[in-house]
């Protein structure tokens, strides 16, 4: 049966969804838990009682294994895992990225998938390194092309097939191996190679990469963030639209005696209190969790929590339109991580398309929000009003005699007529005393609503006190009035 996936609610360049698979059906975006059958910390059917809807596994493991190859053939995945949610299978490309070479072929990990009962199966990609030089990763994107073109001729059009998206760090490539899957009819499309990004904190590159994939790969397809990750970057990632995490996170970082939180990880040994909801740190003093000798699979059952409450969290913000509030909140927690918001703001333009219309609020949190999507929309639109010949932005209450037309200004946004007041942008949106980033941005509205109005004469009052940041971004294009 095909993949299947619709989109409900959006924001930004994210949204709500579902995906389906071999009947099952499950919510995005949505965390895959990796579950390794030799060392599980969380058993399948402890996930599903936490709430998961589907998981990850290596093929490549189980065909390797002399516990479970032959076994997993006969009693299907679903049955040795106990778990009858969605089943997503990775190839051994990663062990190919990390040892250097697998044993098995593209054909051969795909018909494994399918005769171990795999309901989302993954085809021999090659993920390149971000080191890689140009010639090699495009070498390497023209191998995983080819094996996505034989799984498509090899099992045919509706088998759940995911068409990874390679390219190494060139965004070019990637766009071309965006529209690469999509030309092949991939209907779930995983970002790959990013693990290496994640690991070094190249936030600012990897928005970089999946801006460049998500351009080309059909935005009817859900898309699969290959290893990620550590939970204070899923809302940066989805903004961007990728729809689906797999974290092997939660585990290695409870080895490592790691406690995970929305916004960064702590050493359990530098812990006073244990400041989370979940079952694990509400029974547990930090000392007791610390000294525990079931201590790295509590330790993974509070990770899995988080990371699982983080993807409610993100679900939640992209019904009430407040997923910006919640990048900005989490991106504020590491500098590298702050980059890549400015990183996926300076996309602004592109993301604007996507952006819902209206939203429940827009809460100014500083510089940052002057480069929000609704702020350059709502000024992209300025040139719609009709206005006459002798028109008065009003900052202040004052006399506004004269005037064919008198708008109001509220920044970052600008001016704005008195039947906007109520709507969004203008209407929810929080902001503080007025600062000079939110002026400035206030006055390149002022700017291009006389660049869009060349036959109006445009004065502006109540601005004096911020005369010189009104000069530097409006010129002579408006006037300063009393
Ligand atoms: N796991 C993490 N990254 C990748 C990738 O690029 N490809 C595959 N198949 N699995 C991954
Ligand atoms: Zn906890």
């Amino acid at each position: 049966m095909a993949i299947t996936f619709e989109s409900l609610d959006s924001d930004i360049a994210g949204r709500t969804g579902k995906l389906g698979a071999s009947k099952k059906i499950i919510r995005t975006p949505a965390l895959l838990p990796v579950i390794n059958p030799h060392l599980m910390l969380v058993t399948p059917k402890e996930l599903h009682a936490m709430g998961v809807e589907a998981l990850i596994t290596n093929a490549y493991i189980f065909s390797q294994s002399r516990q479970y190859s032959e076994r997993v053939k006969e009693e299907g995945l679903h049955r040795l895992l106990d778990f009858d949610g969605l089943i997503m299978t990775d190839s051994g490309s990663f062990q190919l990225s990390v040892y250097g070479e697998v044993s098995l072929t593209n054909e051969q990990t795909l018909s494994y998938q399918r005769d171990i009962g795999s309901d989302i199966w993954v085809p021999l990609d090659i993920p390149t390194s971000p080191d890689a030089d140009r010639t090699t990763a495009e070498r390497e994107l023209a191998i995983t092309t080819e094996r996505l073109r034989e799984a498509k001729e090899l099992f045919g059009n509706d088998a759940p097939l995911a068409g990874p998206v390679q390219g190494g760090i060139y965004p070019d490539l990637r766009e071309q191996a965006g529209k690469a899957v999509g030309d092949l009819g991939f209907a779930f499309c995983p970002i790959g190679a990013v693990v290496p990004l994640m690991e070094a904190y190249r936030y600012r590159d990897l928005v970089d990469v999946v801006m460049a994939a998500k351009r080309t790969i059909p935005r009817s397809a859900c898309v699969h963030l290959f290893g990620a990750g550590h939970p204070a970057m899923f809302a940066l990632a989805a903004a961007m639209g990728c729809d689906l995490f797999d974290s092997a996170a939660y585990a290695l970082y409870a080895k490592e005696g790691r406690y995970l939180t929305s916004h960064g990880s702590f050493k359990i040994d530098e812990l006073t209190d244990l400041p989370c909801a979940c079952a694990v740190c509400r029974s547990h003093t930090a000392e007791e969790l610390r000294n525990a000798k079931d201590r790295t699979r509590l330790l993974a059952l509070h990770n899995l929590a988080v990371t699982l409450a983080e993807i409610a969290r993100i679900r939640q913000a992209m019904a009430d339109g407040t997923l910006w509030e919640l990048v900005d909140d989490r991106c504020r927690n590491h500098p590298l991580l702050l980059a890549g918001y400015r990183e996926l703001l300076g996309h602004n333009a592109e993301l604007e398309p996507f952006d819902r219309a209206s939203k429940r609020r827009f809460f100014y949190r500083g510089d940052e929000s002057c480069a929000r999507t609704e702020v350059l929309r709502y000024q992209r639109q300025l040139a719609r009003l009709r206005l006459g010949n002798e028109v008065l932005v009003a900052c202040e209450a004052g006399h506004r005699d004269g005037f064919d037309d008198v708008l109001f200004f509220k920044p970052p946004f600008g001016p704005y007529p008195v039947e906007l007041k109520e709507t969004f942008p203008v209407g929810p949106t929080e902001i503080p005393p007025w600062d000079e980033a939110m002026v400035r941005q206030g006055c390149r509205g002022i700017r291009m609503l006389a660049e869009s109005h060349k036959e109006s004469r445009i004065s502006v009052s109540g601005l004096r006190s911020w005369h010189t940041i009104f000069r530097e971004e409006v010129g002579d294009a408006a006037e300063l009035v009393e």
